[in-house]
């Protein structure tokens, strides 16, 4: 058969299961731009729509069970509906979702952070990671005087003005319009090569370097710690800010993420998902004598020449602080982190006899508890890109499971049974992308 007919096998299987969300997709087309709240979520031919979740299911608004790992966009390190999680967000709403002042967990929640990321003396929370990225490069311009912030090619550290510079290929197209090329010139953009970096900040106007610290899209492109060490060192030479931007790998690789997990100790950590215990909210942490740029003195001089203003109506809002902090608790010690590394490796390796059996000459790989894949064999950020990728993602679906960008993260609710029922979904869609002839294409 040929593969235009095999094609339409998937979809028209995809398209059966899926009737219901294929039907709120003309509503969602109507109502929402683009169709969608998040632009990972746009999924050819359409998006499975979910009704509920738990533990590590989500069931689509046709009833299809899924084997979820998305996770929440890697939010949810302990699965949907934890109780731990659960039971401090509904015990707080009960007793108010916003003070308008401050409280005390959200002194909890940072003391929380500190102990576990030992490199961090303060800390600001926010509502999302975009807003930490922005405040640590803001942070660190005030701290140092300096314009320029390096980043790293493919790098992605949420969507405000300054992180839209070299996210995907052609890293040389900002991924978004709208965005003033005055703006986009203050970030220089380098592969990750420590001689271009040093080379970069003997130049002398460079306030930091930002990175993710596993490497481009939670590890999709893998740098050695090495390099990070590398970065540290030439930042302190050169007096520029370190920023480890840990939105995905906070408190996911240890619970003191990268950072601890690593032994370099940052000028900044960025920190977003788990940090909220799977609730909006995010937080920036690091050097007291740079986070004190926040703090307001009753000097004219500082307050309107020096500090950096800082409001925010849902920061540290108490629902998010209390999940937070329960999730924190919870994690602190590695036990969740022994058991999730331990499933996810059992997975990878699965995975990857999956595509070996079907002679596909896929590369499945990462670290701790996330994975990704590459159906060309190398690390890349867009593994399931192209016509196979596309089916392989809908196939997957056809099968119960769901992947976020080519990959995925376990949680503590995963269980060896989750991951055997995910390795026979790849093996019948691997074998119905195959069938189709997409993988030689
Ligand atoms: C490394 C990294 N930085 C920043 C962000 C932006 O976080 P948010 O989506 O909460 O704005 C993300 C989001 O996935 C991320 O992966």
């Amino acid at each position: 058969m040929g593969a235009d007919s095999d094609n339409g096998a998937i979809e028209q299987s995809f398209a059966t299961r899926h009737a219901g969300s294929a039907a709120l997709r003309e509503r969602a087309c109507e109502a929402l731009a683009g169709g969608v709240a998040h632009d990972t979520r746009i999924q050819a031919p359409f998006p499975v729509m979910t009704a509920r979740a738990k533990g590590s299911r989500k069931w689509d608004v046709d009833g299809n069970e899924i084997v979820d790992y998305t996770m929440g966009h890697g939010a949810l390190i302990l699965g949907h509906g934890h109780p731990v999680a659960v039971d401090a967000a509904r015990e707080q709403l009960a007793i108010g979702t916003h003070y308008g002042a401050g409280h005390e967990l959200e002194i909890a929640w940072a003391e929380q952070i500190k102990r576990l990321k030992p490199s961090i003396e303060r800390v600001r929370f926010h509502s999302s990671g975009t807003e930490a990225t922005h405040m640590a490069m803001r942070l660190a311009r005030a701290h140092t005087g300096r314009d320029r912030i390096i980043k790293f090619k493919g790098h992605f550290h949420g969507w405000h003005d300054y992180a839209t510079v070299a996210v995907e290929e052609p890293y040389d197209i900002p991924t978004s319009a709208g965005v003033p090329a005055a703006t986009q010139g203050t970030i220089t953009a380098l592969p990750t090569d420590l001689d271009l970096v040093r080379e970069a900040l003997s130049r002398g106007d460079v306030a930091a370097v930002i990175v993710e610290p596993s490497g481009a899209g939670w590890g999709a492109l893998p740098i050695a710690p090495t390099f990070i060490e590398g970065l540290r060192d030439l930042t302190t030479e050169h007096d520029a800010v370190l920023i480890l931007d840990e939105v995905v790998t906070g408190f996911r690789m240890s619970s003191g993420g990268f950072q601890v997990m690593a032994g370099v100790t940052p000028d900044l950590t960025t920190m977003a998902k788990i940090v909220a215990g799977g609730l909006p909210g995010a937080a920036v942490g690091g050097r007291a004598d740079i986070m004190d740029r926040l703090e307001k003195r009753g000097d004219p001089a500082w307050d309107r020449g020096q500090r950096i203003a800082h409001p925010g109506t849902y920061n540290a809002n108490p629902v998010s602080a209390a999940a937070g902090t329960a999730v924190l608790d919870f994690l602190a010690g590695d036990a969740v982190h022994a058991h999730i590394d331990a499933l996810c490796e059992t997975l990878r390796q699965g995975l990857q006899e999956a595509f070996d059996r079907h002679d596909v000459g896929a590369l499945v790989y990462g670290e701790t508890s996330y994975f990704h894949i590459s159906l060309s064999g190398q690390p890349a950020k867009s593994g399931l890109g192209g016509a196979a990728g596309d089916a392989l993602g809908q196939a997957l679906l056809n099968e119960g499971v769901h992947l976020i960008s080519g990959g995925g993260f376990t949680s503590a609710a995963h269980t060896e049974a989750d991951i055997e029922q995910t390795v026979a979904a790849f093996d019948a869609a691997i074998g119905a992308v195959a069938a189709e002839g997409l993988f030689d294409s």
